[in-house]
């Protein structure tokens, strides 16, 4: 009998940290300065401690994205099957069919009718402030917050984005771990999450009805019609939900945080800014949002800060059963994580890091190496709305800046903040109405 030689596990060398609390204390005391130092002395592979190996190879990255579903899963245990993977598998199978026909979901038709909607959402939060100075970041994720509830609902979603904030809330304490520590979690807390989540699965529920037992109408208004007209097979009312469930909690907050660093970085950078501005008033007296074709200046210093600023600043991917990453062997269950921020700041890659520049982006050739820019993610679970945030991220901060200035005090005194997302935290702000401007001049 001929006995088939198993390759044993093995994991990457890495830091040994504290003796029983692990790295988790000098993670937290810096979070990139710690992947960096490590990069720096371990190379691009390293383990942080035995259930979790840091990749910060762009083309092994790409390669783990790639392998999704299949050997790794994208399923935080938490959320899904309860650290159960053969569960937590089942439930990204059910959600890969439901994503598929989500996908029909963000097309044209839709995108431009909310495109109207969202400006008129933008406008009535920023003069909702009354010319007050108020916190950057809190205004901006209530935006994303209805922007997206406008997205799949349209005008029945209003009532939504409290309840997505109590869930992202109660979410919060999981997700601000970055994932690198432990993921314990207080019964209290736990209970806390799953009330939140049933709350807004309920609220889901209660809009989808209300929807079925109005006439269908002749061209799709939002996400909710297209997945309810989906034929060939229908969508079960458990897909639909999981769809829009998903889509709300995902998308939440992502491009509030991109547009608060906008907001930053458009006071220290007056020339970008300015020719923001140029660009912007060209559309002045047109109702209607132009294309987003139409501002590729404003598209460029989008581009630019999900690369220097990415919200998802770290992601992971949990293996489904022995995998092979590179030249290690990781047992099923092993956490990979990588970081695109660490990836979109290496110089290896991109030509002086740190300088937040738009022109890289508007010449003939790419700006980068392969597979060196990833803010969407990349692979089957790339992110849903890639196209719909470059459109929201575009439009919202070219409107913005034709309509206010932003008075920061102190903006590069806001470092990046990395928890579950990366924010400039604490950046408070003035959004002065242009008009009231132009008066004083
Ligand atoms: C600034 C804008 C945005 C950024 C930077 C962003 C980034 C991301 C990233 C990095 C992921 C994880 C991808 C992966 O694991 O490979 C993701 C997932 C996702 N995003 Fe976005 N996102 C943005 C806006 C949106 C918007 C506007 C929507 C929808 C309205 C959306 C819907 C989703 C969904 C549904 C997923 C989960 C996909 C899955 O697991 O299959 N995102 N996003």
């Amino acid at each position: 009998m001929v006995v088939k030689a198993r390759v044993q596990p093995s994991l990457p060398p890495g830091p040994r940290g504290h003796w029983l609390r692990g790295n988790a204390p000098h993670y937290e005391a810096d979070r990139i300065g710690f992947l960096q130092r490590n990069v720096r002395d371990y190379g691009d592979v390293f383990s942080f401690n035995e259930n979790t190996t840091v990749v910060n190879d762009p083309a092994l990255v790409h390669e783990i994205l790639g392998r999704t579903n299949t050997d790794f899963l994208a399923e935080d245990a938490m959320f899904a099957g309860a650290g159960d993977p053969e569960a937590t598998a089942a439930e990204a199978a059910s959600w890969m069919a439901a994503r598929r026909k989500g996908w029909r979901g963000f097309n044209r038709t839709v995108a431009t009718a909310h495109a109207g909607r969202m400006m008129r959402l933008l406008d009535d939060l920023t003069d909702g402030t009354g010319g007050r100075r108020v916190d950057v970041l809190d205004l901006m994720a209530r935006a994303s917050g209805c922007m997206v509830a406008d997205y799949c609902f349209g005008a029945d979603g209003s009532g939504i984005v409290a309840t997505i904030e109590a869930n992202v809330a109660a979410a919060l304490p999981i997700m601000s771990s970055g994932r690198l520590l432990p993921r314990w979690l207080p019964a209290a807390r736990n209970r806390r999450f799953l009330a939140a989540r049933r709350a807004t699965a309920a609220l889901i529920d209660d809009l989808i009805a209300r929807r079925r037992s109005r006439p269908v109408p002749e061209a799709p208004r939002d996400l909710l019609d297209v997945l309810l007209a989906a034929r060939e097979p229908e969508l079960s009312h458990e897909q639909v939900r999981d769809v829009l469930r998903v889509t709300l909690v995902a998308s939440y907050g992502v491009p509030g945080a991109a547009i608060a660093w906008a907001v930053r970085e458009l006071v220290i950078q007056q020339d970008v800014r300015r020719r923001v501005k140029e660009e912007a008033c060209a559309w002045e007296g047109r109702d209607d949002p132009p294309e987003i074709t139409e501002l590729p200046y404003t598209q460029a210093v989008v581009k630019e800060l999900l690369r220097a600023y990415t919200p998802t600043w770290l992601m992971g991917r949990t293996a489904r059963r022995e995998v092979q990453v590179g030249s290690w062997s990781l047992p099923p269950g092993h956490q990979i994580m990588f970081s695109p921020y660490l990836i979109h700041r290496d110089p290896r890659w991109w030509p002086e890091p740190d300088r937040v520049d738009p022109g890289r982006w508007l010449g003939t050739e790419s700006p980068h190496a392969r597979h060196t820019y990833l803010p969407f993610g990349a692979g089957p679970r790339v992110c849903l709305g890639t196209q719909l945030g470059m459109l929201q991220l575009t439009l919202a901060i070219s409107r913005l800046v034709r309509r206010y200035r932003f008075d920061v005090a102190d903006p590069a005194n806001r470092p990046a903040s990395p928890s579950a997302l990366l924010k400039p935290e604490g950046l408070r702000a003035r959004f002065v109405p242009r008009e009231a401007e132009d008066r004083l001049r």
